[in-house]
């Protein structure tokens, strides 16, 4: 991927930052992964002071960002560059579609959203840095969560040779201290944070901490953000039909839809009907338990659509090591080892699984439930010659009866022998 991709400063900032920098000796490079949130922005000076360097910022969309205000923001902080990407499309078809077609589901329960993205981001910041001749990528993770291992496994698979920093691992400021150092620098800081905290993407909203660590508590409302509760949604269903090609999404209620539009589309949809409600207290990575809530609307629906065709279009057989597949890729997303061979080959199994898994699904929305109703399939497996008890029956029932009794031959001998 070239340059491009990256939108980088308006050219008159562009042209005052070149003009400040050109008469200086030139500073090592450091990219920051940057959000626009209070630990980031503190991360600009503190990068700045402590490494004697130059600091790049790149701020990626993967879901619902204001690139342009984060990058104004960045600027005005004092990076060097601030550069930003639109990652969304990249995000639905090379990660989200393939976790979809695999059936990645950690512990059945989490969609993985926030873990999804993590790779994406961590090729991001490796280019930029490969573009830009930054010795070093900085991260505002902390040292407790998964985010910190899957940024740096990511970016030692990518770019071996950059060096990572951590601030807020490293530093020991606590909130305070950040909004004190912030605010000795004058930089522009949003003290009233949210409670918790959140991460989003298209495949999800996760939320954790605040009371959320009451893993008693039920979540307050003001938990969600992108889901309505049960008593606020519509008392009719909805019903929406979506249609895959080998595995992937590509309409909904009959138009083409390409990957950011469709699942923005079926978040809102499913959202409004209080669908994909996650409460989850999972095994991290870092052998710490932790109860988070998740918000996936989309996602949920997808992956429920997607597991009713391929009932139609896999064999017995297929369906079963698929769903062993399903665990390991799902813990191998999770551990943030996306970058491996081990991946590819797991990926390799389920394209191979996809070929056939073409068709509709009909669901019904209805009080945070998504039920699917209907389902056809050009290659479906499912034959109403063999399934019916119609008189249009196909099935031979004549052999049923030499087939039970081999069948039951060992639990014949069995009984027979072993009784006592
Ligand atoms: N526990 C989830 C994961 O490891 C989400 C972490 C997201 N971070 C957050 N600030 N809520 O994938």
């Amino acid at each position: 991927m070239g340059a491009s991709v990256y939108a980088s400063v308006t050219s008159e900032s562009g042209n005052r930052i070149k003009g400040a920098t050109s008469t200086e000796m030139a500073k090592p490079k450091i990219v920051l992964a940057y959000s626009g949130g209070l630990d980031t922005t503190v991360a600009v000076p503190w990068l700045q002071e402590k490494y004697d360097a130059d600091i790049i910022t790149l701020t990626i969309d993967l879901g619902m960002v204001d690139l342009e205000s984060i990058r104004q923001r960045a600027l005005a902080i004092g990076a060097m560059q601030a550069l930003t990407v639109d990652g969304r499309d990249t995000l639905a078809n090379e990660f989200l579609f393939p976790s979809l077609q695999a059936g990645t589901v950690y512990e059945e329960q989490y969609p993985l959203a926030t873990a999804l993205g993590r790779p994406l981001i961590a090729r991001y910041l490796v280019e930029v840095a490969k573009e830009h001749g930054a010795y070093a990528i900085a991260h505002g993770c902390t040292g407790k969560g998964n985010d910190q291992v899957r940024l740096e496994v990511g970016i030692a698979a990518l770019g071996p040779g950059i060096d990572v920093i951590a601030p807020i691992r490293d530093w020991g400021m606590s909130r305070e201290d950040e909004i004190e150092y912030g605010q000795a620098r004058n930089l522009p800081i949003n003290a009233n944070r949210s409670r918790f905290s959140t991460d989003e993407n298209l495949w999800g909203r996760s939320v954790e901490a605040g009371e959320l660590e009451d893993p008693w508590l039920e979540p307050p409302e003001d938990a969600y953000a992108w889901t309505s509760p049960v008593s606020e949604t519509p008392d009719e269903p909805a019903y929406v039909e979506i249609h895959f090609e080998c595995g992937v999404p590509t309409a909904v209620d009959g138009e083409n839809m390409a990957g950011t539009d469709l699942i923005n589309h079926l978040n809102t949809l499913s959202g409004a009907h209080g669908i994909g409600r996650i409460d989850h207290v999972e095994n991290r990575l870092v052998g710490i338990k932790s109860r988070e809530i998740y918000e996936c609307p989309a996602a949920t629906l997808l992956h429920t659509a997607h597991t009713a065709l391929e009932a139609m279009t896999l064999t017995k057989d297929q369906a079963r090591t698929k769903a062993r597949i399903a665990l390991e890729y799902a813990d191998v997303v999770y551990n943030g080892l996306w970058f491996t061979a081990h991946r590819a080959d797991l990926n390799a199994y389920v394209q191979s699984t996809q070929r056939y898994v073409t068709g509709d699904i009909k669901m019904r929305l209805h009080k945070g439930t998504g039920t699917v109703v209907g389902r056809q399939a050009p290659k479906a497996l499912y034959n109403y010659g063999l399934a019916t008890y119609d008189r249009a029956d196909e099935f031979d029932h004549s052999s049923a009866e030499g087939f039970i009794k081999i069948f039951g031959l060992s639990v014949r001998t069995e009984n027979q022998v072993q009784s006592d």
